[in-house]
């Protein structure tokens, strides 16, 4: 913090890591604008940890043990330390509380694999594949007190296509989903340079 042309983000993350890594790749390519010093995982063992590491990212592992209030207790702490303005969630799996988002207000966002309003919760691709839709999409927006509520920031459709299977329609999204992320980490960059 401190430096007017550059923000700070950090990436949290529950499972694969594959957005935290196209967030982090994404975010380097870019000369300042953009930094991402930490990920924080909830999930020991999480594939993500590895993926953080190799991009030289810290990641802390922050696990849900305790109330929900210690848990993110910890985690502001960790924000706090490093100076954190911005927070990516990439495959969170956990609610933020409503106290949570209101320290972070309009600097929380989320990546999630449904058009949403439509299919908000854990399974976006399995239950918008289920549901048998034509067109499906991804979001970005951010967090607010509601569970996949807040104001969208911009979304992207795919077409579900003859013999899809859940994997190769999930595939398709997953390839959007980047896209927002990268997209969205430019505007940041832009205002940040402005
Ligand atoms: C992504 O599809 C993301 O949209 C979704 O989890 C996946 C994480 O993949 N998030 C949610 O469903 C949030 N409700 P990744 O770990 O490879 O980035």
């Amino acid at each position: 913090m401190g430096d007017n042309s550059k923000i700070t983000a950090a990436v949290l993350a529950s499972g694969g890591g594959s957005n935290a890594e196209n967030i982090l790749r994404h975010a380097r390519t870019r000369a300042g604008g953009v930094e991402i010093p930490l990920v924080i995982c909830d999930k020991a063992g999480a594939p993500v940890i590895g993926r953080a590491e190799k991009l030289g990212a810290d990641c802390k592992v922050i696990e849900r043990t305790g109330t929900k209030a210690e848990h993110e207790a910890a985690i502001i702490a960790a924000l706090e330390e490093y100076g954190i303005e911005w927070i990516f969630l990439a495959g969170y799996m956990a609610i933020l509380s409503p106290a949570f988002v209101a320290l972070y207000k309009n600097r929380i966002v989320n990546i999630h694999p449904s058009l949403l309003p439509q299919f908000p919760g854990k399974d976006g691709y399995g239950d918008a594949f289920r549901a048998g839709v034509i067109t499906s999409g991804v979001t970005l927006h951010y967090v607010d007190a509601g569970v996949d509520t807040g104001p969208v920031i911009a979304q992207k459709t795919f077409p579900r296509e003859e013999g899809d299977t859940l994997e190769t329609f999930r595939a398709r999204g997953m390839q959007l989903e980047y896209e927002l992320y990268r997209e969205f980490i430019d505007s940041l960059a832009k205002r940040a340079a402005a």
